[in-house]
């Protein structure tokens, strides 16, 4: 089951995986939870992901609205075609109401990235991780950190399996053709921002303090902002809505290809995105997270990510650091390493 757009890269592994090993029949669901074209087609059709089985269309919502909305859609789906376990990725409203839906229906439950935690609850992801966990069967961590915060939770060792990162399987699968959907007036450094968070983009004056400091920032070094259609969203309520003509440039959302195209050349990346602050780790980036505190901890202590929370300051000095050639140096953790997947693929084959 996928939903939301950081779904498809991680689904994609390991739907692939299952493929090749032949033993196992699959289907798969789209909540319909993302629905743009370039939220969500545009990523089936450049990683290779069948086009789904059902196709939930579920749509936007309050949080209440949108999780019940895919469970009564998702529940008569798994009574019809009672699957032997049903497989949910990553934090979005999609994987935990999937999730929920299997436990009431007592189908086993597959959660890809297991364990992580932000431990800040006015995230709504850390609920969905909190939760889903809970009522997973096999639950499948990125890194050992996801397996100790499990085994603070109570949940049994068993059903713990260390396997790695999916998200970087397909990073590693991708890289080199994106290379060709690279833009072609890219100066030699620059800047890419990506912010969706509540957190950042449902503070008006927050919102526009950050599209002033880039503004600043674009003075000395290009910065390229493709925009999430939530923060597309305030940005035309704050009368923010239109690209400067100056350094600052908005974008609309990539694709992956044209994404990772940006992000591997990237000289700096800020973001509030969980995935992206894993990608820019494996590619060496620095990444400037604009966020308290993060979920993925490997790649603040291992990787090149740096926690700049709410300090605009931080931001412009990070970043003069950076431009100064004093840039942090990151190792990979272990098991991102392109075989998660088949990881995945070889437990459930096995065990199911
Ligand atoms: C969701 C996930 C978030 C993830 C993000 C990646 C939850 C709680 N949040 O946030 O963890 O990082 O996806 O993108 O599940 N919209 C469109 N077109 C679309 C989809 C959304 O215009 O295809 C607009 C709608 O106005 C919608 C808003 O974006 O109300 C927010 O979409 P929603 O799915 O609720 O959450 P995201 O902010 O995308």
């Amino acid at each position: 089951m996928v939903g939301a757009r950081p779904n498809f890269m991680k689904a994609a592994p390991v739907m692939r995986a299952l493929a090749e090993s032949g033993q196992a029949q699959q289907l798969l669901v789209h909540s319909g939870q993302h629905y743009d074209f370039n939220m969500s087609d545009v990523f089936f059709q450049e990683l290779g992901i069948p086009a789904p089985d059902f196709n939930l269309q579920a749509g936007s919502g309050s949080h209440a609205q949108q999780t019940a909305e895919i469970m009564k859609l998702f529940e008569p789906v798994v009574l019809e075609q009672r699957p032997d376990l049903v497989l949910v990725y990553g934090d979005v409203n999609s994987t935990l109401a999937a999730a929920l839906v299997c436990a009431k229906l007592l189908v086993p439950i597959g959660h890809v990235e297991a364990g992580l935690r932000s431990f800040d609850r006015t995230m709504p992801e850390e609920v969905n991780r909190i939760l889903t966990d809970q009522v997973s069967d096999f639950l499948f961590t990125p890194s050992r950190d996801g397996d100790q915060n499990l085994a603070h939770e109570g949940v049994a060792p068993e059903k713990v399996h260390l396997v790695g990162n999916v998200m970087i399987d397909t990073l590693i699968r991708m890289l080199p053709k994106s290379q060709e959907h690279a833009m072609r007036d890219l100066p030699e450094r620059f800047a890419v921002v990506t912010l969706h968070r509540p957190s950042n983009v449902d503070d008006l004056a927050w919102l526009g303090a950050m599209i002033q400091t880039l503004e600043e920032v674009s003075h000395n070094l290009q910065v390229l902002f493709p925009i999430h259609p939530r923060t597309r969203q305030r940005l035309v309520e704050a009368g923010l809505g239109n690209g400067r003509d100056n350094g600052l440039r908005l974008l609309k959302p990539l694709s992956y290809l044209e994404f990772l195209a940006l992000e591997s050349r990237a000289t700096v990346v800020i973001t509030d995105s969980g995935g992206i602050q894993e990608e820019t780790t494996y590619l060496r980036v620095p990444c400037l997270t604009v966020r308290e505190n993060t979920e993925r901890p490997a790649t603040v202590e291992a990787g090149t990510n740096v926690l700049v929370g709410r300090s605009l300051d931080r931001i412009r000095s990070e970043i003069a650091r950076i431009l100064a050639g004093n840039t942090k140096q990151g190792q990979v953790p272990p098991l991102w390493d392109g075989c998660a997947a088949r990881r995945i693929a070889e437990i459930i084959t096995t065990r199911c």
